[in-house]
């Protein structure tokens, strides 16, 4: 098993190290023979080498069997212009493993139902598992950037009152069928396996892309005659998330849709640090916490590592076959939570422990578990 990991930026290298602790009990723990090799990615990348994705990093994940990321960008880079930026690391990365598939599970421990804003009937139970269409959509569509009036590449669109000023900027959301029938089957494969409920959320009132999306996975539908269909527009899925979270099963949608809404679902849980991810479709899995690279606390030892532990599981799972082992490290997070917490989900009668301690505490459990 050889695992490409890249802390990454900020807190990526507060959480990952924890991440780390988890992977040798696991191998210590099964005698596994895992590899591990470390590369740059993000903000920290563009000090070394000028890029957010060098070529040694992309080697680096082409030979691997799964990749591990912890999180990338700062204030730092914040101003410099956007293909240098270092979420284009992130996308690069991304792309270049055509990992189309996005999985995101938003999943209420009961340990944590306190910890939730929300109260306790509303999220207690809450159990959906997002589907972020991942190489596609406004992310990558062209054109895209600023351009002077006079360079815009769609100027003929335009009557000359739509163009006034200086200087436009463009970005262009874009589905094939192709890409949208490969996320769809995704979606209703993993309801299969699930409640057997999708719903696939649009803009498709007013986007004809996204009318187009809702098209072809009703098409989809019907090779799936077991498996629940709704549709939903993208406003009123962020309203009935928060309303009664419990009518989702699978949620199927774009890109940046995804993004929000999977940001929207991580709050129900309780902390934006529990969020684990699976990115797949292509050869390799990437696997990455939902969250960013938090500079506000970086550098503390206060961030939340389970995100990043969780999705240490889902490569055991997803990338080496061995759900028995996802199990197992969900058990140790569920037993240390009881009694342990970091900040984000702290609540009175707990522990409150640091980034590492909690590292710790899992590692150690993992190790104890029969
Ligand atoms: C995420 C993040 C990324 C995204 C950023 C860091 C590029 O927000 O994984 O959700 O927008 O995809
Ligand atoms: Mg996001």
């Amino acid at each position: 098993m050889k695992i490409a990991v890249l802390p990454g930026d900020g807190i990526g290298k507060e959480i990952i190290p924890q991440a780390i602790k988890v992977i040798n009990a696991i191998k210590e723990k099964y005698s596994l023979d895992i590899e591990i090799e470390y590369g740059d990615i993000g903000g920290e990348a563009i000090d070394k080498y000028g890029t957010p994705f060098p070529e040694s990093t992309k080697k680096l994940v082409l030979e691997a069997d799964a990749t591990l990321l912890g999180a990338v960008g700062g204030p730092k880079w914040d101003n410099l212009p956007f293909e240098k930026r270092p979420e284009r690391g992130l996308l690069a990365l991304r792309k270049v493993l055509k990992t189309f598939a996005n999985l995101r599970p938003a999943k209420v421990y009961d340990e944590l139902v306190s910890a939730s804003t929300l109260k306790e009937d509303i999220v207690k139970g809450v159990d959906i598992l997002v589907i972020r269409e991942l190489t596609s959509g406004i992310y990558f569509g062209k054109p895209r950037g600023v351009f002077e009036i006079e360079n815009f590449p769609l100027r003929e669109y335009y009557s000359e009152d739509e163009l006034k000023g200086n200087k436009v900027g463009i970005n262009t959301l874009k589905y094939t069928d192709e890409e949208i029938t490969r996320i769809a089957k995704v979606a209703f494969e993993a309801a299969r396996k699930r409640n057997k409920k999708v719903t696939s959320v649009d803009k498709a009132n007013v986007l004809e892309a996204t009318s187009f999306w809702r098209e072809v996975v009703e098409q989809v539908s019907k090779d799936y005659p077991d498996v629940e269909l709704n549709h939903m527009y993208v406003d009123n899925a962020a309203m009935q998330l928060l309303r009664w979270p419990k009518q989702f099963d699978v949620i199927l949608t774009t890109n940046m849709f995804g993004d929000i809404i999977s940001d929207e679902a991580a709050a129900l849980t309780g902390s934006l640090g529990m969020l684990p991810s699976a990115s797949l479709g292509g050869e390799k899995g990437l696997y990455e916490p939902v969250h960013g690279s938090a500079p506000d606390i970086a550098g503390k030892d206060l961030a939340n590592p389970i995100a990043t532990i969780n999705s240490v599981g889902m490569m055991f799972n997803y990338t080496f076959n061995r759900p028995d082992i996802e199990a197992l490290i969900d058990k140790a997070v569920r037993e240390v939570l009881k009694e342990y917490r970091t900040k984000d989900i702290y609540s009175p009668g707990t522990k409150l422990v640091s980034c590492s301690q909690m590292g710790d505490l899992i590692s150690r459990r993992i190790l104890d578990l029969n």
